[in-house]
């Protein structure tokens, strides 16, 4: 079963009763949980992507209610409700805390970039990785043009993981337009 978690399917705890939740200890050496499949699968990516020399990791994944509302909090003080309301989910309705959605940062010429304006700039490197997605089970969850389905705008580095099958099936169709599609119970 493929969860969804939008602005209209908030996320319950029992929700996460099958899957497992793994730590993890990215770059920073900060401590990351994680479900463990898409721990698995993001791990093939990464080693796929290296081989091309694109270097990933991980900037977030699992988040509890309350580090999305730290979070919501964070970026309102910095940009206003208005904007921040545009692209940080509510607690409750985030994806994140499912632990099946990753937030990339990349590293280049040595250096990691992570800040969503600097990601932005890199879109050779996000052709690369969006084209790989699908074979580990990836899908870019909130791409271009979307938002009217999605609910946010183009986020180049927050994948998530719906497993090989569904990943190679959805083509153009968002993960809304998808579930509805195949009746997900
Ligand atoms: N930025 C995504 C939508 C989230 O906060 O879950
Ligand atoms: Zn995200």
């Amino acid at each position: 079963m493929i969860l969804l978690v939008n602005k209209e399917h908030f996320f319950n705890e029992n929700m996460l009763k099958d899957f497992e939740m793994i730590e993890y200890e990215n770059y920073k050496e900060e401590t990351k949980y994680i479900e463990k499949e898409t721990f698995r699968h993001f791990e093939m990516l990464r080693a796929h992507l290296k081989i091309d020399n694109i270097i990933i990791d991980i900037d977030g994944a699992y988040r509890s209610l309350e580090s999305q509302e730290n979070l919501f909090l964070h970026f309102m003080k910095k940009y206003g409700l208005d904007y921040t309301e545009q692209i940080v989910a509510m607690p409750g309705t985030s994806e994140h805390h499912t632990g099946q959605a990753i937030d990339l940062s990349i590293k280049k010429d040595g250096i990691w970039i992570e800040e969503n304006d600097d990601l932005m700039k890199e879109v050779e490197i996000w052709q690369r990785i969006h084209k790989s997605l699908k074979y580990f089970g990836f899908i870019l969850r909130y791409p271009k043009n979307k938002e009217h389905i999605t609910g946010y705008p183009y986020e180049p580095w927050h994948i998530r993981y719906i497993g090989e099958e569904a990943a190679m099936q959805i083509g153009d169709l968002t993960l809304e337009e998808y579930l509805s599609k195949i009746d997900n119970k």
